[in-house]
């Protein structure tokens, strides 16, 4: 009887409780899809970062090989501006090295290199211009700066992305460091171009004759003259 009078109580207690909370429980369950799209959010930033570092040891990787296929292409070029803007590059290209160190200890993470199969590419591209074209000749040194430009250009497309996820992660120190990258390949791009038309190097190249040079000489005319 007496655990039946227990029980009855409680049951009344606890519907009294019930309906009384009504309200609040409703603001309990309230911020529960909040919740889950937080932690949905975190899921997906640190997918982001995941890919973010692969891209960092993408470009590291590319980077280190172009100190290597630089001054291979400055010793086979011809025209003393593509040699100065190659060799200044390569300066530059070391100091980007040391950067984008800086940006994997930012990260908290030791930097390490993954083989770019892109670069890899355009790298044994450039071998073949040097291979395939004759010595001191402008239309290797018009081979050689489309061959370079090519490089500059997939080095401002990746560095472009990076800035662009290090923003969205929030990290503007780390945007900081690769936007200063992003300014120099742009900047590299640039002269290269210059050297082209101002410096002069197409208009001779455009005047060499010559079997192997001319159908050489004939794909670099067709790019520039569109
Ligand atoms: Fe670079
Ligand atoms: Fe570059």
């Amino acid at each position: 009887m007496a655990q039946a009078k227990t029980k009855s109580r409680a049951k009344t207690g606890a519907a009294k409780k019930q309906s009384a909370r009504k309200p609040v429980a409703a603001k309990k369950t309230a911020p529960k899809p909040k919740a889950k799209a937080k932690a949905k959010e975190d899921k997906k930033g640190s997918l982001l970062e995941e890919f973010f570092m692969d891209s960092l040891k993408d470009i590291y990787w590319a980077e280190k090989a172009l100190t290597k296929a630089l001054p291979k292409m400055s010793k086979s070029a011809t025209s003393p501006q593509l040699k100065e803007a190659l060799d200044n590059h390569l300066e530059e290209t070391l100091g980007q090295i040391e950067r984008l160190e800086k940006v994997f200890e930012m990260m908290g993470k030791k930097a390490q290199g993954k083989k770019c199969e892109a670069m890899q590419g355009l790298v044994e591209e450039g071998e073949e211009i040097m291979a395939e074209t004759k010595d001191d000749s402008s239309t290797r040194d018009a081979a050689l700066i489309i061959a370079a430009q090519k490089v500059e250009h997939y080095e401002i497309a990746t560095y472009g992305g990076l800035v662009q996820l290090a923003k969205t992660m929030n990290n503007s120190k780390v945007a900081n460091v690769l936007a200063s990258i992003l300014s120099e390949e742009k900047k590299a791009d640039e002269l290269l171009t210059r050297i082209a038309e101002q410096g002069g190097v197409n208009e001779e190249a455009s005047e060499e004759e010559g079997e192997k040079s001319g159908s050489v000489k004939d794909s670099i005319l067709s790019v520039f003259s569109k």
